[in-house]
């Protein structure tokens, strides 16, 4: 599986297993088999609620510790200094580890209270406790913000990234600043069975003996963007990690191009409340 290397020398692997939305044993379960299979790259939170279980089954896994990397996520109400810090601190007992690979703000606050956690990320980090760190639901301006006052810039910006939202400036502003972007709900979460209905995605998928979301999939993978699409079900799990051995021609990237829309499916980072 490919490997990108962040603007600090840390290397993340392309694809993970997301977990939004998988509880108790089905958190375990999803990831005790995606590790199984060949998947070293898991996606949490501290919302998702199932730190715990997400933990276990990399403990359970047997796999050494620095084989996986694991990413976990700090919630709009811990934004500020000590509470970002108290936060990760839970997060991180909650996964039974002893540090994480990336730890991202799950979604920007004011540009003061970003700025407030971000510094505490910076001093964790500094600490050896995040090996990477970053954000997520950031746009042009947050992260315009930001750069003002981080001392380290983000290593990863983690979006609503798919067909319908390729999010191509904002790929290109964050390449830009060595900031590599990260897919979320990159088979449109959701929408996943309007996404697979595509026409044009199913006539690609059969031209290549592939499935549309290997297809939907294989697109941002190949334009160097981190996906962690979710799956509870053993073999969609091990589909959407075959994505090797296949490569998508100019006339199938022309056509994919054109399913853009600007369809977002997630919160406005501009206009939320949680
Ligand atoms: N930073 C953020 O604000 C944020 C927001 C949302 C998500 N995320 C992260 O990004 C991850 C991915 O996003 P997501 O979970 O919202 O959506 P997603 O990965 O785009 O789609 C997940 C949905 O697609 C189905 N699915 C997965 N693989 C499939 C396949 N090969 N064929 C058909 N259906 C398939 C899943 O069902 P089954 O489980 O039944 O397979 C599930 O219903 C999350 O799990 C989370 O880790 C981050």
């Amino acid at each position: 599986m490919k490997e990108l290397q962040l603007n600090n020398g840390v290397t993340i692997p392309a694809i993970g297993l997301g977990t939004f939305r998988a509880k108790d044993s089905e958190a375990y379960e999803a990831v005790k088999h995606a590790l199984k299979v060949g998947y070293r790259h898991i996606d949490t939170a501290a919302i998702y609620q199932n730190e715990r279980e997400v933990g276990q089954a990399i403990k359970d896994s047997q796999i050494p510790r620095e084989e996986i990397f694991v990413t976990s996520k700090l919630w709009p109400t811990e934004l500020g200094y000590l509470s970002a810090k108290k936060a990760f601190f839970k997060t991180l007992e909650r996964l039974n580890l002893d540090y994480l690979d990336l730890y991202l703000i799950h979604w920007p606050g004011t540009y003061e209270n970003n700025a407030e956690a971000y510094q505490a990320m910076e001093e964790l980090y500094d600490e050896g406790y995040i090996r990477a760190i970053g954000v997520s639901n950031f746009s042009f301006h947050h992260l315009e913000h930001l750069f003002l006052t981080a001392r380290i810039i983000p290593q990863v910006n983690q979006v609503e990234t798919h067909l319908r939202l390729q999010n191509q400036k904002l790929q290109n502003f964050c390449m830009k600043h060595g900031i590599y972007l990260e897919a979320y709900a990159p088979l449109m979460s959701h929408f996943v069975h309007e996404l697979l209905a595509e026409e044009t995605l199913l006539e690609i998928a059969k031209k290549h003996g592939k499935t549309p979301g290997q297809i939907a999939l294989k697109y941002l993978y190949e334009r160097d963007i981190i996906v962690i699409p979710k799956s509870a079900n053993p073999s969609r799990i091990e589909e959407n990690l075959d994505l090797e051995g296949f490569t998508l021609d100019d006339d199938d990237d022309a056509v994919l191009a054109k399913l853009q829309r600007a369809r977002k499916y997630f919160p406005d980072p501009d206009n939320f409340n949680f």
